[in-house]
């Protein structure tokens, strides 16, 4: 019998603070509709710099580790996903694994590929797992980061920040995963990237959205071919519209509807033996809103309110989207996509588990944005021209989170709430 695996429950942490993209908009001159509607977001995250990618995954593992109780002997493996680390050569993993004074017989490291780092990391836990080295221990994987862009650019409005934790196990109560299935799809490109030294990303924003859509073909096509010859799905109806959902990347929400277009013309390119083109365009749009409305919608609304969190994006998206649904999909298959600029696209899919509204009740994500504040325009332009490693004074650690509060002799310091 094949070994089950996949995610037994998961955690969130978000900065503390947000700004509402309208605000944004009137403050730029641009009109709010090109955020609200022509990107999809509705707030995005405002991270000051003692909430960095590492307080931020140690707050999430904190939460996963409390909320189930869990026996951090356990635990062979914490790996972080992350491309906003704080250090060139110590590893996030390390930070967490200190401020959470975790046992000293596991592996831990961090995983950089851009926003696919924690998808990586996923997979190596789930392999570790289902190759049987993990001897009956589980893992911890973290995707954690803060999502900037230059102030004033085309990606500001695209900004945010998270983190999510994952308990990766051999009793997969949230989210089984169809291991061996995944489609995969990587290149060189430069269509998103960080320089050394630079704490704003630089990107091509308009052929990001191009590479994207191709990594996302590949890995789909990928994806599809192997669940066919398994007979996971039937090849001769739209293979797409047999997922329960599918959860994208979400740079910026309205992401997810041109990757759900590209998902379909994919299908029905391929099952029609058509090659696409305006007209069809036209006579395809009402069945790809239903589509988009049915197999999507559901996953975007923790995103919206987030931003862009790279690593995170998809597993906020999960989370969104088991928060409202966990109860009806028990049992179904959804598929998720991920994407890392540079870049390397993964599209997977996975069974949601029988317990998977008791383990989103106890991730209490109400709770964890209900905690947040909306801030000013003012406040926000302020705090994002804070120079990089100085913290705001005064402010200190809510209860149960992490906050980085200096450096003394170039070793960061983290408090704890
Ligand atoms: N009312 C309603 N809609 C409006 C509008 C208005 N007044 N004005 C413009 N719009 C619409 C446009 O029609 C457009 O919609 P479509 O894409 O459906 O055509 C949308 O709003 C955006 O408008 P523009 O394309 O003119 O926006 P822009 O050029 O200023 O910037 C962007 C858009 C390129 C995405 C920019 O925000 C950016 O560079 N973001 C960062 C890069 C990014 O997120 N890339 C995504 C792929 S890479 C990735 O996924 C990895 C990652 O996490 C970074």
């Amino acid at each position: 019998m094949r070994q089950r695996v996949g995610i037994e429950s998961l955690a969130v942490a978000v900065p503390h603070r947000y700004l509402d993209l309208e605000d944004l908009a009137r403050a730029r001159g641009v009109d709010p509709a090109k955020y609200t509607q022509g990107l999809g977001a509705k707030q995005m995250a405002v991270a000051e710099p003692g909430e960095d990618a590492a307080a931020l995954a140690a707050t999430a593992a904190k939460r996963l580790i409390e909320n189930n109780s869990l026996d951090p002997a356990n635990l062979g493996m914490l790996v972080v996903g992350t491309e906003t680390g704080v250090d060139h050569s110590k590893a996030v993993a390390s930070y967490v694994q200190g401020m959470l004074k975790l046992p000293r017989g596991m592996r831990t490291f961090d995983v950089q590929h851009a926003c696919y780092g924690g998808t990586a990391g996923l997979m190596a836990a789930a392999e570790w797992i289902a190759s049987g080295a993990a001897a009956g221990r589980s893992a911890i994987v973290i995707a954690s980061d803060i999502a900037r862009y230059e102030l004033n650019s085309p990606g500001e409005p695209t900004q945010g920040g998270g983190a999510v934790a994952l308990l990766v196990s051999a009793e997969p109560d949230l989210l089984e995963l169809d291991f061996g299935m995944n489609g995969v799809f990587s290149m060189d490109v430069h269509d998103f990237w960080r320089p050394l030294g630079r704490r704003e990303a630089v990107v091509d924003g308009h052929y990001s959205i191009a590479c994207y859509l191709e990594a996302l073909s590949g890995a789909y096509r990928g994806w599809r071919e192997r669940a066919i010859a398994r007979e996971m799905i039937r090849p001769k109806d739209l293979p797409s519209e047999q997922l329960a959902r599918v959860v994208y990347h979400v740079p910026f929400c309205k992401m997810a509807k041109k990757a759900h277009a590209q998902v379909r013309r994919c299908d029905i390119e391929d099952t029609r033996g058509v090659t696409w083109n305006e007209a069809l365009d036209a006579q395809e749009a009402p069945a790809m809103t239903a589509s988009f409305e049915k197999q999507v919608a559901s996953t975007l609304g923790l995103c919206a309110q987030v931003g862009n969190a790279y690593t995170a994006s998809l597993y906020l998206g999960i989370a969104g989207l088991l928060e409202k649904e966990a109860a009806a999909l028990e049992g179904e298959r959804i598929g998720l996509f991920s994407y890392g600029s540079g870049c390397c696209g993964e599209f997977f899919s996975g069974v949601v588990g029988k317990k998977a509204a008791q383990k989103m009740a106890a991730a209490k994500l109400g709770n964890v944005l209900a905690q947040r504040e909306r801030i000013r325009f003012d406040e926000y332009e302020r705090v994002l021209k804070l120079p990089p490693g100085e913290p705001l004074q005064g402010i200190h650690a809510a209860p149960g989170t992490f906050r980085y509060c200096g450096s003394q002799d170039f070793r960061r310091v983290y408090a704890a709430g």
